[in-house]
């Protein structure tokens, strides 16, 4: 069966779909010894050997997904270039190469997926699927009602205007205060910089749940494998 060369990189869990697409674009890929830099190239992984620089690639059949509770201070990333320590150092024992689905920021706690699957990754990530995210964000200052409406009708971001958000405040304390956002966009340093735009910066940044998933009790740094419930629940978003 033909499928197209970004999507069987994607499946054979090289990169997402969009970082495939740069593979191809930057001639890292080739087909029947062949450069292709061409997207839509129909690729047969039956009988077609795929290459990318240099190593040749076959589609995984057996998917694994990762539920784990990121800490504080690694990278979402599967290497670093200075030796800092990534997500995939926590996931010892795991044979099968993963990658993250999305990112969490260095110092942003919480629910990060990891996964093989390039087609899931795609839907998850990609902002038209409009999958929601919860953050739970401790900011600076008593937030009052003309800034949760500000969240939520959107902000206006270097990048343009944020989409509405879902807001609602957790907790008042002294001189901070504990919001719960959920937004559908995943944009770089996105809660941190709606919650700078309003004057309130981010003192700790969580995130509990992707649609319905949760973390559920997980410990930080801890991981499991998601459950099938939890992988149909995913596929059908
Ligand atoms: N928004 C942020 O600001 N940081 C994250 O890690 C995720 C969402």
């Amino acid at each position: 069966m033909q499928m197209r060369l970004q999507k069987f990189l994607s499946q054979a869990g090289i990169a997402s779909r969009r970082a495939s697409e740069a593979l191809i674009l930057e001639g890292r890929v080739k087909v029947n010894g062949i450069t292709v830099k061409e997207l839509g190239t129909k690729v047969n992984p039956e009988s077609d050997i795929i290459e990318v620089d240099g190593k040749v690639c076959n589609i995984d059949k057996e998917y694994v997904y990762i539920l784990l509770n990121k800490p504080k201070g690694i990278l979402t990333s599967v290497k670093d270039p200075f030796g800092r320590p990534t997500v995939i150092d926590l996931l010892k024992g795991i044979k099968t190469k993963v990658f993250p689905v999305g990112r969490l920021d260095k110092d942003t706690q919480g629910l990060l997926l990891l996964t093989n699957d390039g087609e899931l990754t795609y839907k998850i990530t990609h902002p038209k699927h409009k999958v929601e995210k919860t953050y739970i964000a401790h900011v600076e200052g008593v937030v009052c009602p003309k800034d949760i409406e500000a969240l939520k009708n959107g902000i206006m971001l270097e990048d343009g205007l944020t989409s509405p958000a879902k807001v609602k405040i957790i907790k008042k304390l002294d001189n901070s205060t504990v919001l719960e956002l959920k937004i559908h966009e995943g944009r770089k340093r996105q809660v941190r910089r709606m919650c700078d735009a309003i004057g309130h910066p981010v003192i700790n940044l969580k995130r509990t749940q992707i649609g319905n998933l949760s973390l559920n009790g997980l410990k930080v740094g801890q991981w499991r494998y998601l459950n099938q419930d939890e992988i149909d629940y995913l596929k059908g978003l």
